[in-house]
């Protein structure tokens, strides 16, 4: 057993260990796969020593870019709840239009040999694999892959996929291993997301495909409040990622212009015409500019 060092990181009131919270490219002492690690729950203030025994596949340092909110993930009672909070009552919807947006960009999916990075509670992962896929799900978060695995095996398809603990800035994979990377939910969190972006395209032969959310959106609006941080992305701006990574755009879909957080406070049966009405100004020109969040579809070229 090693025990991480803290440090104390201000923005969330955190101790956190270098082992696994290091934004700026920390170190671990040993190589042991179980850690100490003291953490400072942000919601309710408590600090807990933990036993980590996950595996960490990359090799140290473990964390070689920033991403926002990544200690966020890891607490275990923000794990759980992840699911609910976002994808019950009007948020069915959301969680719909992304498995659609996923299905239809990633399709035909037997024996596609996909790796889906920050995979949290494996929401497409599952799907994936029960649609055929040969799928990775990779998240930095133990506690979120904990309930990815639980639910593989509710849909009974844990024999058909693979969770890993790593980091999505060092994959552990070689060049060109997989047909298809995608990332869904992920790019918000990133500071360096032209870093991600070449690591995913190392690693794809073809494809990647992942969200952004936009900076001329309603979600701006709210978007300062979020307790993980949250980046938004202009259109250009992703425009000028793939260029530099060298991949080429495909196809880009813009949705949602009422906000996800109106569309999670309500029931659904009040969501479904608020989508409509969201649906149909979204066919709009105006719906391209308000839109909050893109799905892009990208090829290596
Ligand atoms: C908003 S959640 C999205 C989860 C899932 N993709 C979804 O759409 O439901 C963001 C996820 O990114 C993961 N994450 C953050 N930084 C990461 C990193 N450097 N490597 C891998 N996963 C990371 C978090 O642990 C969390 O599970």
């Amino acid at each position: 057993m090693s025990i991480s060092f803290g440090y104390f990181l201000p923005a969330y009131g955190e101790i956190t260990s270098f082992r696994w919270f290091s934004a700026g490219g920390g170190f671990r002492l040993g190589h042991s796969l179980t850690s100490l690690v003291v953490r400072r729950y942000p919601l309710c203030g408590r600090y807990r020593l933990e036993e980590d025994s996950s595996m960490v596949l990359s090799s140290a340092p473990v964390f070689s870019r920033s991403v926002k909110g990544q200690e966020w993930y890891q607490a275990d009672d923000i794990a759980e709840e992840y699911d609910d909070k976002r994808f019950s009552r009007g948020g069915q919807l959301i969680d719909r239009r992304e498995k659609e947006a996923v299905l239809n960009a990633v399709s035909p999916l037997e024996d596609r040999k996909i790796l889906e990075i920050a995979c949290g509670t494996g929401r497409f992962t599952s799907l994936l694999a029960e649609n055929g896929a040969d799928i990775v799900g990779l998240d930095i978060s133990a506690a979120m892959l904990q309930r990815g695995r639980k639910k593989a095996q509710l849909r009974g398809v844990s024999d058909n996929l693979e969770f890993l603990r790593g980091d999505a800035g060092r994959l552990p994979f070689p060049d060109n291993h997989f047909d298809t990377v995608i990332a869904m939910r992920f790019f918000h969190l990133a500071d360096d997301p032209a870093g991600f972006l070449s690591e995913m395209r190392r690693v794809s032969r073809d494809q990647i495909f992942f969200d952004t959310f936009n900076r001329f959106s309603t979600r701006s609006v709210y978007n300062w409040a979020l307790p993980m941080g949250s980046r938004l992305y202009s259109k250009s701006e992703v425009a000028v990622l793939l260029a530099k990574t060298d991949l080429t755009l495909v196809n880009v879909e813009d949705d949602f212009i009422a906000p996800y957080g109106l569309y999670r406070a309500i029931p659904n049966v009040l969501a479904q015409p608020i989508r409509a009405i969201d649906t149909t100004i979204g066919k709009t020109t105006l719906g391209d500019h308000l839109a909050s969040v893109s799905y892009w579809n990208v090829r290596l070229r």
